[in-house]
């Protein structure tokens, strides 16, 4: 099937889903948990996703962030079908276009603070043109200065509070300067002064001009995001417009200039050799296991851009 990008200039859409179901094979029969899903998330909105455990709310977001596949169905991110790129390919889109937030933070244990963001800009070097390795921590600290904890940047995660290491993800999670940034249960493990911290985070990216997606249990929060999608078994049930008070509108706004989140990166991708892609799979975002591999995935940085 021939790439598909999507130039459709009469829609802004940063993310948009048409007709997307996801099913497992259970024994002998398909288990449907996402049906027919059509949706478009414009740039700069502040989005919650809600609705009771089990419904597909952590489903709909790997499939945004390619971390899972549809059944069928299409679904362009920035502009790219991500339905149809190959493993190696999300890896490399996923570095630069999407930083993933989780419940309980998949900091790698034996990096340091400041290393675990350096890494996704490690990562990224060898197909794009992102700082050298010293500017690169420059940009590190910056980060970790604007979520508010560069002073604990030379420590190791299981030293830090869990707001504290929320924080770090966050700051991870935009290393590179992506326009989206999604979140399962960010505040899932905190309490609620720490939430509110990291939510008044996220409110500050949406007013940088950054797109956030969030998945929630959290009634208070979702409150006050600008749109709720609430999921029922599988559907989207409803698509609620919550105001637009978390952040500038989405259509004509200007984007802010910001000196720590102005845009880097050249997003050209050219040919990227096998070890690379390899490299590239153990980003900080894919599970668990991943944390064990920790340092001996590094790839041995170079210099220039
Ligand atoms: N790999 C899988 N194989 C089979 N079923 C799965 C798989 N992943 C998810 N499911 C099922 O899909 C449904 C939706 O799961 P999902 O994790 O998206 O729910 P959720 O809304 O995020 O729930 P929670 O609030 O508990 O996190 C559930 O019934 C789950 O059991
Ligand atoms: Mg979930």
């Amino acid at each position: 099937m021939p790439s598909e990008r999507r130039s459709d200039t009469s829609s802004d859409a940063l993310i948009e889903l048409h007709d997307v179901s996801r099913a497992y094979r259970a024994g002998s029969k398909d288990v449907t948990v996402l049906q027919d899903v059509s949706l478009r998330v414009h740039e700069g909105e502040f989005v919650s996703i809600v609705g009771p455990s089990g419904s597909g709310k952590s489903t709909l977001l790997n499939l945004i962030t390619g971390i899972d596949r549809p059944t069928s169905g299409q679904i362009f991110v920035a502009g790219q079908p991500i339905h149809q790129m190959g493993e190696n390919e999300l890896a490399r889109w996923r570095g630069l276009n999407v930083g993933i937030i989780f419940q309980f933070f998949q900091l790698l244990p034996t990096l340091t603070i400041l290393e675990n963001v350096v890494l996704p800009i490690d990562f990224a070097r060898p197909y794009a043109a992102v700082p050298g390795p010293r500017k690169a921590k420059e940009r590190a600290m910056d980060l970790l200065d604007m979520v508010d904890i560069a002073d604990q940047a030379h420590k190791l995660p299981d030293t830090l509070s869990g707001g504290q290491q929320q924080r770090a993800a966050v700051a991870r999670a935009l290393a590179n300067d992506p326009p989206l940034i999604v979140a399962d249960e960010p505040t899932g493990n905190l309490d609620t002064a720490t939430a509110e911290g990291v939510f008044a985070l996220f409110q500050q990216l949406v007013g940088r001009g950054k797109t956030v997606v969030i998945v929630t249990h959290d009634r208070r929060l979702s409150a006050r995001t600008e749109r709720i999608l609430h999921l029922l078994d599988g559907r989207l049930h409803r698509d609620q417009d919550n105001g637009g008070s978390a952040g500038p509108s989405s259509a004509g706004s200007a984007v802010v200039a910001d000196p720590i989140l102005t845009p880097y990166v050249s997003r050209f991708t050219p040919h990227v050799s096998r070890p690379t892609f390899h490299a590239l799979r153990f980003t900080p975002y894919v599970s668990d296991a991943t944390l064990q591999a920790s340092d001996s995935v590094l790839p041995t940085p170079k210099d220039g851009l």
